[in-house]
């Protein structure tokens, strides 16, 4: 498995695994607008097939966020979903940045399981966050020596 920079012809795939994962989509002109954004965009590749992506950027000066991350469901607890944020994790990190922050459905446990593997810490819970009323889970990760 590698995890290298999203490439445009991998949007189609990208946009089929988050189409999978997720039940509200960001619809795939969303993604084509991210990457010309310049936001970090990376893919899990294995045998040349994508498997799982990670999105992220900086939002504000001192702040990392994980705009979204997802694997394909017939490749989870395979790590590829560890190795995305790592490689995301370890690129915010040269940044000088405080934090990372990002938020989850509050219904989804698993995602939240995932996260705190990484230490990532529960902030808060936003009421109605999503369009069908769920809350989101709001976590941070401090960057070390920060
Ligand atoms: C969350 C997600 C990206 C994790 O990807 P993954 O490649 O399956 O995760 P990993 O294999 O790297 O998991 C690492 C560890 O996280 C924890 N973990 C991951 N998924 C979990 C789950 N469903 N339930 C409980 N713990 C989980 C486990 O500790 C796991 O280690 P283990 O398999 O040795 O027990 C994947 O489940 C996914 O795409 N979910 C749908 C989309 C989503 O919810 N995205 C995040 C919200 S923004």
């Amino acid at each position: 498995m590698i995890v290298r920079k999203f490439k445009p012809k991998d949007l189609k795939r990208v946009y089929e695994i988050e189409n999978m994962s997720f039940n509200q989509s960001y619809g795939i002109n969303m993604f084509q607008q991210l990457y010309e954004m310049g936001v970090g965009f990376l893919v899990a590749e294995e045998d040349g097939y994508v498997i799982g992506y990670v999105l992220f950027w900086i939002k504000y000066e001192n702040q990392g966020h994980i705009i979204s991350i997802a694997v394909d469901k017939n490749y989870r607890r395979l790590k590829a979903g560890t190795q995305l944020l790592v490689k995301a994790i370890s690129i915010l990190s040269l940044l000088s940045l405080d934090t990372i922050y990002l938020e989850v459905n509050e219904n989804n446990a698993g995602a939240i399981e995932f996260y705190k593997t990484f230490n990532f810490k529960i902030d808060r819970v936003v009421p109605g966050y999503y369009e069908n009323g769920d809350g989101a889970m709001l976590m941070y990760l401090h960057l070390k020596g920060r």
